[in-house]
């Protein structure tokens, strides 16, 4: 096993419906993380207990490989343990048995932690609002920027807009609320954090419907948030889906918002597919 892969333990799971779960596992003392950064997670699914515990009824073998995927870190550089995010696709190599995940189960955890959709690849002067928006598990990296109290000093207005198929796929909505009341009433913390729910195929009270580009081109989604949105004042991450960053991105540009490189420039980008 190469230097750097070490194994953790998963410590919890909450499943939130039968496609979208997340887990805690330990987390080795070396390593070191930037909040909106990810890792690469490994498994073998031959080593899940659930398949020990199935084993006289199999029909086959279960699969003996280390199957690899790239997972954002939910919980924030200062917690004592690494929380995930997972979405489950039935046909995926890595989900379809990461699913079965259990208490006490291991995990690979590559230690090298990767990404740049994180809040220090913006330059100083930084704008007054911070807009953090999301489709599925995207919402991931911004959990961990949402923990970190820096985020909170460095922003007037936070928006985090949480784009989902349906209400019940709204996932980490209570802990959200949750951080709204701890960090917003910090007594030397000027941020106030505005969350926009979005469900787009049902309908819904109190939530927005729309995709989020129409909802940024009709101006619903800055009245929605009560804050104005223009280039001088704003940093925009956009993580998810690739359809919706691409989108997103391109509607943003047609208002005036450039992609931010070399630490100057509004939007950053994160894909998961
Ligand atoms: C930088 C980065 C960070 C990522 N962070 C996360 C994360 O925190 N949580 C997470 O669940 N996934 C994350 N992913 C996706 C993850 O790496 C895997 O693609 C996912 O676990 C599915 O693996 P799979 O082998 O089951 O299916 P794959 O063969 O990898 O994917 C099959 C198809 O499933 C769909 N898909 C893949 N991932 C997702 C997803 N997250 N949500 C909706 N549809 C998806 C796409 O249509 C994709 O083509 C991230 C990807 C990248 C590049
Ligand atoms: N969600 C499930 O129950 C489920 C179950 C089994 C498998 N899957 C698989 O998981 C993957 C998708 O999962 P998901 O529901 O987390 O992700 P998703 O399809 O990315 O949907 C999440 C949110 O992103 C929005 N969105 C999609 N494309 C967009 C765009 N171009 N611009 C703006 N917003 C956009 C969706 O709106 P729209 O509703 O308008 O698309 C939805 O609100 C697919 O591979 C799917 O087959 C999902």
């Amino acid at each position: 096993m190469s230097d750097n892969i070490q194994t953790v333990t998963v410590l919890s799971k909450t499943t939130w419906t039968p496609h979208l779960f997340s887990f805690t596992v330990t987390r080795p003392d070396s390593f070191k993380f930037t909040a909106g950064q990810f890792v690469r997670l490994g498994v073998n699914p031959s080593k899940l207990k659930h398949y020990q515990q199935l084993s006289e009824d199999l029909d086959a073998e279960p699969i003996d490989e280390d199957i690899f995927r790239a997972y954002s870190i939910v919980s924030s550089p200062f917690d004592e343990t690494l929380e995930f995010f997972s979405i489950v696709i039935p046909d995926g190599a890595f989900t379809s048995q990461l699913q079965y995940l259990q208490v006490g189960d291991e995990l690979l955890l590559n230690t090298t932690p990767f990404g740049f959709l994180t809040l220090a690849r913006y330059q100083q002067p930084l704008p007054k609002d911070l807009w953090l928006l999301a489709t599925g598990t995207g919402l991931a990296p911004f959990l961990s920027m949402l923990q970190d109290i820096q985020t909170w000093q460095d922003y007037e207005h936070i928006v985090l807009a949480y784009s989902a198929r349906t209400v019940e796929e709204l996932a980490y909505v209570d802990k959200i609320k949750q951080l709204q009341e701890d960090f917003g009433t910090l007594a030397d913390n000027p941020a106030q954090l505005i969350f926009i729910p979005i469900v787009t195929r049902e309908p819904i009270e109190g939530a927005l419907t729309e995709r989020l580009p129409k909802l940024l081109l009709d101006g619903s989604l800055q009245d929605e948030a009560g804050v104005d949105l223009d280039a001088d004042n704003a940093h925009i991450m956009l993580c998810g889906n690739p359809e919706m960053v691409e989108d997103t991105k391109e509607t943003l540009k047609s208002m005036g918002f450039i992609m931010n490189r070399r630490g100057e420039g509004n939007i950053a980008v994160e894909n998961y597919w």
